[in-house]
């Protein structure tokens, strides 16, 4: 699939501009198995990059003009990197202008460029199309002007991209997935200090199985801005009762617990949650290190049930995705995986029960919504790279 991407993509770019991309590279989706709406909250996160790309094909220009081409969607935006970059109508550009425009005000970008870019991530299923866009980009830009930035800055820059262009305000785990990915390795990434370590993605008799629901998000119109909102508001609450406490980290259950009247139901089950997600990540690291992968399992499945009821970030057909395969007994543990409001669940399950279990969940699935399921059976892939022939 990797190679059939990069052939179509190179093919498209040799066709419209008549000579072979100068660079290839491929940017990863990613999954992530435990820490969900933390990595805004300082907790921890577990992703992995996967065998899911975003392919930009590239060669630099004498003069500043620069011509962008989607692919898959078949539309052209044309510009010169001299004039003024703004957020644009057409969604996907702004993905790229943003990061163009974070180039510009950190290092002189003269040079235009052409690029036909094709992805293999599906959008809006919690795979985290976009981050693999922004971070292919700005790879891309850094390698073609040798400019040195590290990997950390490639994924600050791909993050502050959608901050400011796309109006989502997301956190740091995608990009830094996206772009420190590693073959068969998670990534434990501490979101408040940006350290990280590889722990090794060896489930032994399970393997990893996403089922997409096939429902469509953008964090956008989503409760993505206004969870960020309400955290910010819970957290204000504790520090003026704990001055001990700087983040959601150095918060107890007890803490949020004797606070709760102040906080009201909504941001009491939205702080209450953060506390628990933060300990589940350290216990799921804990129980991934001793192969114990029956605790991983209901630790995930205890994640579903926090973002479903407290954080209230599910839908009910990613719910009924989760209640669905929890009655399975090759499965160990499912949630929602991402942002929410649609896209994925990631699963843990037997090996060899992958085909029967998708099988029976689609139609289970058909019955209740009318909607086809589409399964994922993925594998954990190295982050943003030039590829050589
Ligand atoms: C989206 C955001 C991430 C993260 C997840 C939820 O994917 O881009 O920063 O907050 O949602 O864990």
């Amino acid at each position: 699939m990797k190679k059939k991407l990069i052939k179509n993509t190179s093919e498209h770019f040799d066709t419209l501009f008549h000579n072979k991309p100068q660079h290839i590279f491929l940017s990863p989706g990613r999954i992530n198995i435990i820490g969900e709406h933390i990595d805004y909250n300082d907790g921890f996160v577990l992703p992995a990059a996967i065998n899911k790309y975003v392919c930009i094909a590239i060669s630099p220009n004498e003069d500043s003009k620069c011509k962008i081409v989607a692919k898959d969607l078949n539309e052209i935006f044309e510009f010169d990197l001299n004039d003024a970059l703004v957020p644009n109508s057409d969604m996907w550009i702004n993905y790229i202008l943003g990061v163009l425009q974070q180039f510009k005000e950190k290092k002189s970008l003269d040079k235009g460029f052409n690029a036909v870019f094709s992805s293999t991530v599906p959008i809006g299923a919690g795979l985290s199309s976009s981050a693999a866009v922004e971070c292919g980009f700005a790879y891309a830009l850094n390698k073609m002007n040798n400019f040195n930035l590290t990997k950390e800055e490639i994924a600050l820059i791909g993050q502050k991209s959608e901050h400011t262009f796309v109006g989502v305000n997301c956190g740091i785990m995608d990009q830094f997935a996206s772009v420190f990915g590693k073959k068969n390795k998670v990534i434990k990434l501490d979101c408040t200090t940006l350290e990280y370590e590889y722990h090794n993605a060896d489930f032994k008799k399970y393997s990893l199985l996403l089922l997409d629901s096939n429902v469509k998000h953008t964090h956008l119109t989503s409760g993505y801005n206004v969870r960020r909102q309400e955290v910010e508001q819970g957290l204000t609450v504790l520090k003026n009762h704990f001055p001990e406490v700087k983040t959601f980290r150095n918060c107890t259950e007890e803490m949020v617990n004797s606070v709760k009247q102040e906080l009201g139901e909504t941001i009491y089950k939205r702080s209450h949650f953060v506390v628990k997600e933060i300990q589940r990540v350290q216990d799921a690291v804990n129980a991934l290190k001793a192969s114990d992968f029956k605790k991983l399992g209901s630790l995930m499945t205890e994640t579903h049930y926090g973002l479903s009821k407290e954080y209230e970030v599910s839908c009910d057909e990613i719910d009924f995705l989760v209640d669905s395969v929890s009655k399975e007994k090759t499965v160990l543990g499912a949630r929602m995986m991402g942002g929410g409001f649609g896209g994925c669940s990631i699963n843990l399950v037997e090996k060899g029960s992958e085909n029967k279990l998708i099988e029976s969940i689609s139609k289970q699935y058909k019955t209740a919504f009318g909607i086809d399921l589409k399964a994922y059976k993925i594998k954990i892939s190295k982050g943003t790279t030039e590829y050589k022939n």
